[in-house]
């Protein structure tokens, strides 16, 4: 008998049949062969929030969450931080290799060829209210993209799919840049398409009158190896909206659109901002154990902690550690960093905590390090969507290319009332009487 088989006897009707594992799984479509008789629908599986349901299969990114390895096509994103560009990390996550240089210099000049936005766009992204979210406009606009492209739902010609791809990673900081100085009253700033794409992205930010904007490269490294640490984390929430949406076969930019709006909550990207809420709220060191007492009596969440993967110190956590320190030697240290160092302190040594392997996540410290470079929070979601766009369309190719895949559309237990009949609405609300 193949050992790789589930044997499952089914006690209604005394029936055994041998599963087949696939790579350790079961496919859910196997179960429907197990029936009480001819009218049965067959078994099926029952999952909500898919905490144990693989959805596709994948060559992207690998994540073992109990150890706290994270790797892009097969590398660790260590050395991917300390070795390599954003753009070199994004080639890798759409190609599955590294580019050589030929390759690095064409794909470079690909997405610089398309920073700008139409001017319709940006006249576009003038009309939001002075005050508007970052991430609200980040995603209306990222969607509107799809009006200036409608080519762009010619989804399976892989060639449109690239111009789409060198557009959507090329447009997003010039989006992300504006929605930042939309809120500051700020002119817009073209892209200046002499410098890297972080620097480029610091221009857009940042550059008042000066004719050309002097990149702090210290800042612009930091930033660089956040975008590289953010890019990809298999499927996630945005990224599995990002695959369904793709999947009924709609545009690449409101695809990422979706994708970004379910970043945008604060269980998911929307994380970074929360923590910076929580500090603030803390106020100073000495109140981080009556803080901490708090959220054990259930009283909310340690915002930047727990992980529905990582079970352990998240890889990009102790990373982006690493590099706020390096911000903070240019622009000084953020107090908050204090109330944080203290907060992770106590609970890694707190039993609530460390029982339920709740550790810091990539949220806990960018927050922190981002505010230091003079982000408000409301910014931290974009800075976050920025890179994951790369992640988003990787995974939204991937899905195009594999045979398997169709229209997302997953089956639901009804648990609503039998077939009734109408009830005229002069008899509604009446006490109905046996
Ligand atoms: N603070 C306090 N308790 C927590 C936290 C936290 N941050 N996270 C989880 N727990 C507790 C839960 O209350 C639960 O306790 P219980 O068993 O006594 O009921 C237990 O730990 C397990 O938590 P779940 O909610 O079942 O874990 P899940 O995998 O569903 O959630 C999540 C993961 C959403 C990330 C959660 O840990 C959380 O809300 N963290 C705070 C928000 C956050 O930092 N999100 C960013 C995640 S990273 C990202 O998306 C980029």
């Amino acid at each position: 008998m193949d050992k790789e088989t589930l044997n499952i006897v089914d006690r209604r009707t005394d029936a055994a049949y041998d599963l087949p594992l696939y790579k350790g799984t079961l496919r859910a479509m196997d179960l429907r062969r197990i029936k009480t008789g001819p009218e049965d629908f067959g078994v099926m599986t029952y999952d909500p929030a898919f905490l144990n349901t693989a959805s596709c299969q994948s060559a992207i990114t690998f994540i073992d969450g109990d150890k706290g390895i994270l790797r892009y096509r097969g590398y660790p994103v260590e050395q991917l931080a300390e070795n390599c560009t954003f753009l070199e990390v994004a080639y890798l996550l759409l190609h599955g290799e590294l580019p050589t240089a030929v390759e690095l210099r064409q794909w470079i000049a690909g997405i610089t060829r398309h920073t700008m936005l139409h001017e319709t766009t940006k006249k576009f992204l003038e009309g939001f209210r002075y005050d508007a979210h970052p991430m609200g406009m980040f995603i209306s606009t990222v969607a509107a993209l799809s009006t200036v492209y409608p080519e762009a739902r010619h989804v399976l010609d892989p060639e449109v799919r690239r111009l789409q791809i060198l557009r959507l990673i090329g447009k997003v900081p010039t989006i992300a840049a504006y929605t930042y100085r939309h809120n500051l009253g700020f002119p817009y700033v073209y892209p200046d398409n002499d410098l890297s794409y972080a620097e480029n992205f610091m221009n857009m930010l940042w550059r008042m009158v000066e004719p050309k904007y002097q990149v702090n490269p210290v800042l612009a490294r930091a930033l660089d190896i956040l975008f590289i640490l953010h890019a990809d984390h298999e499927q996630n929430c945005s990224t599995n909206v990002m695959r369904a949406v793709g999947s009924a076969q709609a545009d690449p930019f409101v695809a990422t659109a979706a994708a970004a709006a379910a970043l945008s909550g604060p269980l998911h990207g929307g994380a970074n901002e929360e923590v910076l809420r929580m500090l603030d709220e803390i106020e100073t060191k000495d109140r981080v154990p009556a803080f901490i007492d708090n959220v054990k009596s259930g009283n909310g969440k340690l915002m930047g902690f727990g992980h529905r993967v990582y079970k352990n110190y998240d890889p990009r956590a102790r990373i982006i550690k690493w590099a706020a320190g390096k911000v903070f030697e240019v622009t000084g240290k953020n107090p908050k960093l204090e109330i944080a160092l203290e907060l992770e302190r106590i609970a890694l040594e707190d039993e609530y905590f460390v029982k339920r392997k709740l550790y810091p996540n990539v949220d806990f410290y960018s927050g922190i390090m981002y505010q230091a470079m003079g982000f408000r929070p409301e910014m931290f979601t974009v800075l976050f969507a920025i890179p994951r766009t790369v992640g988003w369309l990787a995974q939204w190719q991937e899905m195009l290319e594999d045979p398997e895949q169709k229209i997302a559309r997953p089956r639901q237990i009804y648990t609503g009332h039998e077939a009734r009949d109408f009830v005229p609405l002069e008899r509604r609300g009446a006490t109905v009487t046996a």
